[in-house]
């Protein structure tokens, strides 16, 4: 019989995530379907539960459900616990559900993909909400120099830095503190871009062949892309890659298979233009 997999959000009906599956499927030669179902939080556990009861496989989680997903799953891998939310859940062979976290290593895995260096970089992080602290372990994991953390509302940035000091170190600062301090790898993790807003940045931000990264992604540069291009940033990437990337340790999780994400990210930034 062939396994069912959904994303579960609202809303949902542009999620990619039933294209990059059925992709990463084909490739594989895996034998799934994957439907999108949108469900408000108030009816998350009730329709997991009927998904799960009719022989799903695992499901991926997506705004505003990944909190009611963490408090579902029966158990929880180390990296979903620090990030303190869940964006895949996945059926054991006990039956038992596994609610893991694979945001944080997809954006990793992008930027490695991508030829970026982390270790021994300076790394600056804008926003200290929920996809901020999706992705701090995994980015600790890689050794950089030092972690900075931005935030419009400093006591934020301070608890998430408190919740990850046996990891390392992490400084929070407030948007005026950057003044005069340079960094080589600057990711933006604000919901900022969404509404066309940039987190005040001073001029001099970036060091000399500094990276950028958001982790929001548009068929255009996103506001804070643009800023990285007028203030001589060498790379930048939008979080595209991390979409794809985060499907595809989701896939692994599932199947024990890993697919090639790179052909995806093509495919969708193709289409991305296409609708221009
Ligand atoms: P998400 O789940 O996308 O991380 P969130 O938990 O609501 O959403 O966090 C949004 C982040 O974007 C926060 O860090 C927020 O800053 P505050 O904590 O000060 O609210 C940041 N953010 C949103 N809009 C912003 C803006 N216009 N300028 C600067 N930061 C902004």
């Amino acid at each position: 019989m062939t396994d069912t997999y959904a994303v579960f959000g609202d809303p949902i009906a542009h999620s990619k995530s039933p294209y990059i599956h059925r992709q990463f499927a084909e490739q594989t030669g895996q034998d799934l379907a994957y439907t999108r179902q949108q469900v408000p939080s108030a009816q998350f556990e009730q329709a997991a539960d009927a998904f799960f009861a009719g022989g799903g496989k695992g499901l991926n989680i997506t705004a505003p459900l990944k909190l009611d997903a963490y408090g579902y799953a029966a158990r929880l891998t180390v990296r979903a616990r620090r990030a303190g939310a869940v964006n895949t859940l996945a059926r054991q062979p006990d039956g038992t559900l596994l609610g893991d976290n694979t945001d944080g290593i997809g954006m990793i895995n992008d930027m490695h993909n991508l030829g970026w260096k982390i270790a021994d970089q300076r790394v600056l992080i804008l926003g200290a909400g929920g996809a901020v602290r999706g992705v701090l372990q995994p980015l600790l994991e890689q050794a950089p120099a030092s972690v900075s953390i931005a935030n419009r509302t400093l006591h934020k940035a301070e608890q998430l830095a408190k919740g990850f000091v046996d990891l390392g170190t992490i400084e929070p600062l407030g948007y005026e503190s950057l003044s005069g301090r340079q960094f080589d790898l600057v990711i933006n993790g604000t919901s900022a871009s969404l509404s066309g807003d940039l987190p005040p940045l001073p001029d001099d931000l970036l060091a000399p062949g500094a990276a950028c990264y958001d982790m929001m992604y548009s068929a255009e540069p996103t506001v804070f892309l643009q800023w990285a291009e007028q203030h001589g940033a060498r790379h930048q990437a939008d979080g595209l890659g991390m979409l794809v990337g985060q499907a595809a340790e989701s896939f692994y999780l599932w199947r024990q298979v890993r697919p090639e994400v790179i052909p995806v990210i093509t495919s969708l930034r193709r289409s991305l233009g296409a609708k221009r």
